[in-house]
C-alpha cells in the first residue's frame, strides 16, 4: 500500500523537555488513525513535528507533500481581518501559488459547500461561532486536496450535526485515498467512526 507517513524514532523537545519521545508511526493510503492519550501527553506535539512546524530533534520523517492540517481550535488566531472564502482559499496554495486559479476557486466552493458554510463566504472570521470556525478551518484543508489530513481536537465543542457532517467528510476523502490522523483527547469521539488503528500517547511516548 502506498504510504502517506513514515516516522521514525521520532524525539521533539521544547528546551531540555522531550515532548515526543522515540515515536515511530508508518500510516498508508486511506488508513484512518486516532491518537488519543491525556492533556499534556503529546499530542499537538506530534501533530506538529508531522505537519512540519516543530523540527525533530532526532529520528525522521518522509511523508506525501500534499498535506492539510488543522490546529486544536485553542491555537488559531480568529482576530485576523480575513473573510471566510479568503481563509478557505488559502488551502490551495500548494497547487495555485500566490495566484488563485479559477479551478483553485471552484475547489473553495466546493469545499464550503460540503461543509455548509457557502453562506457565510463573506463573513469576518472573527464574527463565527467555535463550531462554524471550525468547518472554516476544515473547508479549507480539504480544498488542498490532501493525501494526508491532520486533525488535531476536531470534535471538541461539535453539536451533534456537525460531528455527524465530519465525520461522512472523513469518510468520503478517505475512500478518495486520503489518510486521516485524528487527535482526540476524549475517547467518545471515537464512536461513529471505524478506526484501522488507535494510538495511545502517554508522556510522549506510544504506549503498548
Ligand atoms: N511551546 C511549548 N513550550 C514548552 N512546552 C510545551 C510547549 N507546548 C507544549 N509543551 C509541553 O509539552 C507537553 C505536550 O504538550 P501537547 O500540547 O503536545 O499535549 P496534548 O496531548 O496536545 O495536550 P491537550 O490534550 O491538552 O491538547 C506538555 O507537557 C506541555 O506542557
Ligand atoms: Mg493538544
Amino acid at each position: 500500500m502506498t504510504e502517506r507517513l513514515n516516522l521514525s524514532h521520532a524525539v521533539i523537545k521544547y528546551g531540555e523537555i522531550r515532548a515526543i519521545d522515540d515515536v515511530s508511526l508508518t500510516v498508508s493510503a486511506g488508513e484512518f488513525v486516532f491518537i488519543t492519550g491525556a492533556n499534556g501527553s503529546g499530542k499537538s506535539t506530534l501533530t506538529k513535528g508531522i505537519a512540519g512546524l516543530l523540527p525533530l530533534a532526532s529520528g525522521t520523517i518522509t511523508r506525501t507533500k500534499r498535506m492539510s492540517y488543522v490546529p486544536q481550535i485553542e491555537e488559531a488566531d480568529r482576530n485576523f481581518p480575513a473573510r471566510v472564502s479568503e481563509i478557505v482559499l488559502t488551502g490551495t496554495q500548494g497547487q495555485g501559488g500566490f495566484f488563485y486559479s479559477i479551478a483553485d476557486k471552484r475547489r473553495a466552493l466546493r469545499s464550503m459547500e460540503e461543509l455548509g458554510i457557502r453562506n457565510l463566504a463573506k463573513s469576518e472570521i472573527c464574527t463565527l461561532s467555535g463550531g462554524q470556525l471550525r468547518r472554516v478551518f476544515l473547508a479549507r484543508a480539504l480544498c488542498g486536496e490532501p493525501e494526508l489530513l491532520l486533525l488535531d481536537e476536531p470534535c471538541a465543542g461539535l453539536d451533534a450535526s456537525s460531528h455527524k457532517l465530519l465525520f461522512s467528510v472523513l469518510d468520503r476523502v478517505r475512500a478518495g485515498g486520503c489518510a486521516v490522523i485524528m487527535v482526540t483527547h476524549d475517547a467518545s469521539d471515537l464512536e461513529g467512526i471505524k478506526a484501522d488503528r488507535v494510538i495511545t500517547l502517554s508522556h510522549g511516548r506510544i504506549l503498548e
